[in-house]
């Protein structure tokens, strides 16, 4: 019999972590099976600062995070991944976000399965909430961090969300004022 932890389409030793930012375009780690997937009852938005990756202490860039948004649904990646994976994400993502368990869709694979997700609650110093659009696309425009500028981080992601059949309407938007700054 199976229940809500017994996870069918898993190797053993694995585990599936779904991505919605950048894991969606930024692959540095292994994998042995990815999927376009969604997730339930969230939703993206750039309301995380960034100091480490896509802007610095003094001048933090935006980037997302999910938050809770009942009945909306959610697309990106998702991965099956050896659990040393963790180490790298767990570094890699390290500002503020914390790993949630939930149930991932495999959109075109079909089948549900138990996975992993990095969230950046609203209580976390880093967290920014929200902004107008305007003020938002500034802010991307004008932040730059070790990884790189914020303003490639969000046409990167509004490129890949376009290329998996997501549409949202929040990226986009930024996106759209961004290019015509
Ligand atoms: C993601 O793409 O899923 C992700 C975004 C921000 C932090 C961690 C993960």
């Amino acid at each position: 019999m199976s229940d809500a932890s017994t996870n069918s389409d898993e190797q053993p030793g694995t585990d599936w972590v779904f991505g919605y930012g950048s894991l969606i375009y930024k692959v540095d780690f292994p994998y042995r099976r990815r999927e376009v997937a969604s997730i339930s009852g969230w939703k993206r938005r750039f309301w995380q600062g960034s100091h480490d990756h896509r802007g610095t202490p003094q001048a933090p860039g935006r980037v997302v995070t999910l938050i809770p948004s009942p009945g909306t649904l959610c697309r990106g990646m998702a991965y099956e991944v050896d659990h040393a994976v963790y180490e790298h994400l767990d570094h890699r993502e390290k500002n503020g976000y914390q790993r949630h368990r939930v149930d991932i869709d495999l959109v075109e694979a079909g089948g549900t399965v138990k996975g992993t997700l990095y969230v950046a609650g609203t209580d976390n110093p880093a967290f920014l909430g929200p902004a107008g659009a305007a003020e938002m696309a500034d802010q991307i425009l004008a932040s730059h961090g070790p990884s790189g500028s914020n303003r490639e981080y969000l046409l990167e992601l509004d490129k890949a969300l376009r290329e998996i059949g997501e549409t949202d309407l929040h990226v986009a938007e930024l996106a759209r004022i961004l290019r015509n700054i």
